[in-house]
């Protein structure tokens, strides 16, 4: 990172995110990927150091930072362990709709609580039939008096079992597609909501990621985002156009973390009597990696920044750094198992889990063939508006 690029403060944000994350992440990885669990004393940390919430406005207790700094924290935390970093940018994808759509009682009841890190929050959108085609979904809202009456599920709820609140999309005018959708905020204990299946996932594993039940579920009217029907889809895309560079940052994380390790192994590794970091061919690897992450990096932090600056149109560059940043990932990682030769496809090296890591950050917050299809709509319809 060029550090001339950034204010200081957020160089400060960075630095103390990367000691938290040397420090209380990098140690304990291994341990909770192999036993799948959720890492309460890592969330203490990250609390303690007061880093929950950067995104969160001063007003409502947070940090008052914004995408940048967010992208700024996840990229060194997922440089130590991707699934904390995914741990604790959830939290951004879930608040993000409460700060897009919520009234501002409503955003004074849920956000203090996750910027001081108290409270953890998910996000409910995608379904077993509705994924990529998030519109479909068929999870139920019925207004009944001042309640509304949930029946559904949703699926590839991350954090959703540690979470004290979700914030879940379901359908309350049925027949008017994306438009009949509103966000609803559920909390955890309300009659009717449980979790039921935990995914046994390939990687971010100290994440938990299950099914959520709704089972006449009673939700208070008041609990409905902006307190008018039908505007729940449109914030979910909002939303995922501010989260998606936090993703892509969770990539650079771990392509660089990945290759930190790449770089240490090969200049320790001696074979034909030499370091293997000295052949030419290891060398025009290690090139081209860091080259791909730096220009990963600054696509992200541009996304960030335009996000940061209150750009409209921002779905094109938040999808083409969520694109770029996760293919670069996945490569960049299955390249430092290379480098590891037999090794790296070995649990002793923590290399292999960078690559677990990597696979679904192409995959969640949209596929990237998603992604694909916002950037495309976006040129065409530049192309179709005479815009250069
Ligand atoms: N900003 C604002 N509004 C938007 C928008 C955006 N970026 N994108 C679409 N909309 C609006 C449209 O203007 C339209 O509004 P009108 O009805 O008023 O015209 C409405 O939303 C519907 O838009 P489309 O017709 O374009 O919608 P579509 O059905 O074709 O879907 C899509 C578009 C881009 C494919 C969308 O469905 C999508 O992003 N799919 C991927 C969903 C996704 O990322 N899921 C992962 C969630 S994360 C998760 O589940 C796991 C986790 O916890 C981490």
């Amino acid at each position: 990172m060029i550090e001339q690029l950034y204010t200081p403060e957020q160089v400060e944000l960075r630095n103390r995110a990367r000691e938290l994350a040397e420090n209380a992440m990098r140690p304990v990885a291994a341990k909770y990927d192999l036993a799948q669990e959720y890492p309460w004393e890592v969330q203490k940390a990250i609390k303690k150091a007061g880093l929950s919430g950067v995104w969160i406005p001063e007003e409502y207790g947070g940090y008052g930072g914004g995408v940048l700094d967010l992208c700024l924290v996840v990229e060194e935390f997922s440089r130590a362990c991707g699934g904390m970093g995914v741990g604790y940018a959830v939290n951004a994808l879930g608040s993000f709709p409460i700060l897009v759509g919520g009234t501002d009682e409503q955003k004074q009841r849920w956000l203090p609580g996750i910027a001081s890190g108290d409270k953890l929050i998910a996000f409910g959108l995608s379904e077993k039939e509705a994924g990529s085609d998030a519109g479909s979904m068929k999870t139920r809202a019925e207004r009944d008096g001042d309640v509304y009456v949930l029946n559904g599920e949703k699926k590839w709820n991350t954090g959703g079992s540690v979470a004290s609140v979700n914030t879940v999309f379901a359908v309350t005018e049925p027949g008017r597609g994306a438009r009949g959708v509103s966000a609803i905020m559920v909390e955890e204990g309300t009659p009717g909501y449980t979790v039921g299946k935990h995914e046994d996932k390939m990687g971010i594993r100290c994440v938990p990621v299950v099914e959520i039940h709704f089972e006449n579920c009673r939700v208070p009217a008041e609990n409905l985002l902006g307190g008018s029907e039908g505007r729940g889809f449109k914030h979910a895309m909002i939303t995922l156009d501010r989260a998606r560079p936090g993703v892509a940052a969770q990539a650079v994380g771990l392509a660089q973390g990945a290759l930190d390790l790449a770089m240490q192994y090969t200049h320790e590794r001696q074979q034909f009597g030499q370091s293997v970091s000295s052949f030419q061919g290891v060398q025009w690897m290690l090139a081209d990696m860091a080259t791909q992450i730096e220009a990963s990096r600054h696509l992200v932090h541009a996304a960030a920044r335009a996000i940061d600056s209150g750009a409209k149109n921002i779905s094109k560059i938040s999808a083409m750094c969520k694109l770029m940043a996760t293919d670069v990932a996945m490569k960049v990682t299955t390249d430092c198992v290379q480098l590891f030769g037999g090794y790296g496809y070995c649990k002793d090296y923590p290399v292999e889990k960078y690559m677990r890591d990597a696979k679904i950050t192409q995959i969640y917050e949209g596929t990237n063939q998603i992604q694909r299809l916002v950037i495309a709509r976006s040129l065409l319809r530049e192309a179709a508006a005479g815009e250069k």
